[in-house]
């Protein structure tokens, strides 16, 4: 056969190929091989000396990063300031004197634009950033897929309707994992990221004093833990923003103490309790409180499919300057 009289065949598919990237814009792990060669230097530079500075911010950029991807794809969009035309997503119920790490990834950015110029998007830097803290903290390492674009625009309505709530039945938190193209089990694993960082008192407060209006506490809350809290969150309302690891065990490693914990009855939000509630949830539960590695293996997995979620590729959005800014 005349391998010859292929070529111009084979040479037409690998174009295609190529272009066809650039048209359906898939994201890729070499994306900005040629056009940021140090992105994944700088990016874990800055998370290193992020976390150096406060251990806690390996937990909150992962928490930004989940609140980014939950409100219409992971876009960066949880990043912009308000502006006159639209009210976004920093002040929505579940960010507003909560979400933290904006001065990181601002710090991330500006190194990120002197190296190369508009070529990389917050919401990349953002993913980066998450899978980089959790490494740092005794976590898995997952490849990144890249090339995510940045939103034109952000959503608080979006945000108060998406973003899970404390308080809310776990049907209805799985059935927002649904609605995003997750399932029930990654949202057992994906709460394991309350493995590391903290809870405002006020966010679990009714379980120390008021359970459901019982006037008791949560009956399913560990003594030993409930007096704890119930020191950090005297019942009063000016204790409402003081802070109770969501692990006090080992509150600053990435591990699977948090199953162990809900094992023990000492989950701190009663989302996180309660999927001792039903006997699925709870047998994973179970099954992650016995074997780290099939934790640490499954939080790898559920990250790529949280991080893949509504991305922005190809002509959409922009490369932001500025990630508290449209261009
Ligand atoms: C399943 C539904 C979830 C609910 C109801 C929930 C709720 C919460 C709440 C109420 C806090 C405390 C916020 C504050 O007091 O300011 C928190 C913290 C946190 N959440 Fe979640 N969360 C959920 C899932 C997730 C997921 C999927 C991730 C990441 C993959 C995550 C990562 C974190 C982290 C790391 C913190 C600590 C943040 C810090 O210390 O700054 N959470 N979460």
């Amino acid at each position: 056969m005349n391998t010859k009289s292929h070529m111009p065949l084979t040479n037409s598919l690998i174009c295609f190929i190529f272009l066809s990237s650039f048209v359906y814009g898939q994201l890729d792990y070499k994306y900005y091989d040629a056009t940021c060669p140090n992105l994944t230097k700088i990016v874990r530079y800055g998370i290193w000396s992020a976390i150096s500075n406060e251990t806690r911010m390996a937990a909150s950029l992962l928490r930004l990063h989940f609140h980014d991807c939950f409100v219409n794809g992971c876009d960066g969009s949880v990043l912009l300031d308000d502006t006159s035309t639209f009210t976004g997503e920093k002040n929505a119920s579940a960010n507003r004197n909560s979400a933290r790490g904006f001065e990181v990834i601002d710090t991330i950015k500006a190194n990120v634009e002197k190296a190369c110029p508009s070529t990389v998007s917050c919401a990349d830097i953002l993913t980066l950033a998450a899978r980089e803290a959790i490494y740092l903290t005794g976590g898995p390492y997952w490849s990144v897929s890249l090339g995510r674009r940045d939103s034109l625009t952000a959503s608080q309505s979006a945000a108060n309707a998406q973003i899970p709530s404390p308080f809310e039945p776990l049907e209805n938190i799985t059935a927002k994992f649904v609605s995003k193209g997750l399932d029930v089990k990654d949202v057992v694993v994906l709460s394991g990221a309350h493995t590391i960082g903290f809870a405002q008192c006020f966010t679990f407060k009714q379980r120390l004093f008021d359970f459901d209006g019982s006037g008791n506490p949560d009956p399913t809350l560990d003594s030993s833990l409930l007096g704890n809290l119930r020191s950090v969150c005297p019942n009063q309302s000016d204790s409402d923003s003081n802070l109770a690891p969501l692990d006090a065990v080992t509150i600053n490693k990435f591990d699977n103490v948090y199953f162990k914990n809900l094992m023990n009855n000492s989950g701190l939000l009663q989302s996180d309790q309660a999927l001792m509630n039903d006997n699925n949830t709870a047998s994973m539960v179970s099954t992650y409180s016995k074997y780290p590695y099939l934790f640490s293996k499954a939080f790898a997995a559920s990250m790529v499919k949280l991080t893949n979620l509504g991305v922005l590729t190809g002509q959409d959005g922009e490369i932001r300057k500025n990630c508290r800014l449209v261009n």
